[in-house]
């Protein structure tokens, strides 16, 4: 194979972006390139058709007796804007000080491609049966792969599925993930008038739809990171008293996460610390607000609409379609006279937490740490991967994160970055894992 440097920067020149529809053509060719990488290194390959963007699915049985392992990525990505502040354009990567700076460095390609290297390093002597299921509508709630998961259990059937889409919890330091956030994400659209008029002229009589939004938004969550929605907090787990010992020995500085964040405060639930914060307990965010006018200068006008995105992000045990239920009550109850409301529901994935005690975890973290030649630490994470409480329910296997991004990588930001080092030690490490697996199985 030639160098998985140079391949990989192949992929990352293809601007697959799953949420504009103007970029299906590249969706294709990543798929269709992918598909191509698996076959030369021995695999039978197939890009498979959906309603949305097409599945790479590729395996390679070395013996019926022997384990199998299911890889799981994600070939397309977030869009770019805002393109000025790149460095350099998001789909000609480049190398500065040791990283590879391009969308979808990270999140997903480098981390996917790391496992298509090692597969392909390894080529005959593979251990172990391999199959890849890599989708290209991650970035969009993965509406595809879902119905696909339940439709070919037989196809997917695996002993372990090892997924790398998530952060090491520091540079050098090798790391399991063993949870991931939920996801509930909804839309509020609010008309208070036919049309927009003179502020002066009817101002004072009117309803006005950006003050009633913010309103609402101001309903959801209090000062203090308080989420006020009636029976929010219901199903939360509380964090163990071994969870949170283990987390307070990890190397972590609040000034630090300040800096890297360029945030001056941490604002938060009272009584946990950052990590737990992120990691074990529910939050409501604002993700996008619109209202009025937006352009230079001043424009006296009430706006007829207004519109509000916000996520809640869930830990075990709580379900996105009852959080979503509870929400929309709660939204109903608290909109003033005068306005229409459309509420629309986006996608939702389950929180997950994968017990530490599964045999392949211990595999996994014996391979990330001969590769990086420190002990591995074992983390949650904040982000969700709604796949991946699908693959346990319906092939009822383990699965494995292991991560090789970092938090800093800039992810769905400009300039992504994925360090050279981390590429070569996931290679390292996936090889380790495919090794070490007939002995965990
Ligand atoms: N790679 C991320 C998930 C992630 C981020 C895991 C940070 C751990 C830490 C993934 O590509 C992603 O962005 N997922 C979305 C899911 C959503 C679009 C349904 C997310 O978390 O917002
Ligand atoms: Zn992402």
């Amino acid at each position: 194979m030639d160098n998985p440097l140079d391949q990989l920067f192949e992929l990352l020149r293809i601007p697959s972006i799953s949420a504009d529809p103007q970029h299906k053509d590249d969706i294709g060719r990543a798929a269709d390139w992918l598909a191509d990488k698996l076959a030369k290194a021995g695999f039978s390959s197939e890009v498979i058709d959906t309603k949305g963007h097409p599945l790479v699915f590729a395996e390679r049985i070395v013996a019926a007796q022997a384990p199998t392992v299911l890889i799981y990525g994600h070939y397309d990505v977030q869009p770019a804007e805002p393109l000025a502040l790149w460095s350099t354009p998001p789909f000609e990567p480049t190398i500065r000080d040791g990283k590879i700076y391009a969308r979808g460095a990270s999140d997903d390609k480098g981390q996917i491609f790391a496992h298509v290297a090692a597969v392909s390093q390894l080529k005959d002597a593979l251990p172990v049966n391999v199959k890849f299921i890599i989708e290209g509508e991650e970035e969009v709630g993965s509406p595809s792969l879902v119905p696909f998961v339940e439709a070919h259990r037989e196809k997917l059937k695996a002993d372990v599925v090892l997924v790398s889409d998530s952060p090491m919890f520091a540079p050098g330091l090798p790391t399991l993930t063993y949870g991931l956030r939920g996801l509930a994400y909804m839309e509020v659209r609010l008309r208070g008038l036919g049309r927009d008029v003179h502020s002066g002229a009817y101002g004072g009589a009117v309803p006005n739809a950006a003050h009633a939004a913010s309103w609402m938004i101001a309903r959801l969550k209090d000062e203090m990171g308080w989420i006020r929605i009636p029976g929010f907090y219901d199903d939360v787990i509380p964090i163990s008293p071994q969870e949170r010992e283990m987390w307070a020995k990890l190397p972590f500085a609040e000034s630090e996460y300040l800096a890297e964040t360029g945030a001056t405060a941490a604002p938060g639930e009272p009584g946990y610390g950052i990590l737990e914060r992120r990691w074990a307990r529910p939050t409501l965010d604002v993700n996008g607000i619109g209202s009025g006018y937006q352009g230079e200068g001043s424009k006296t006008v009430i706006a007829a609409e207004a519109f509000f995105k916000f996520s809640m992000r869930l830990v075990p045990d709580q379900q996105p379609q009852k959080i979503a239920e509870i929400t929309e009550k709660y939204l109903r109850e608290i909109l003033p006279p005068g306005y229409q409301m459309e509420i629309i529901r986006h996608h939702g994935g389950d929180p997950v937490v994968i017990p530490l005690e599964t045999p392949v975890v211990k595999a996994a973290a014996e391979a990330l740490k001969e590769a990086w030649g420190k002990e591995t630490v074992f983390t949650r994470e904040g982000g969700s991967i709604p796949i991946v409480s699908d693959f346990m329910r319906v092939l009822q296997a383990p699965v494995v994160l292991m991560g090789f991004g970092l938090e800093s990588d800039n992810l769905h930001a400009p300039n992504e970055k994925f360090d050279v080092i981390n590429f070569e030690k996931g290679i390292e490490a996936s090889k380790n894992f495919l090794r070490k697996l007939p002995q965990y199985v």
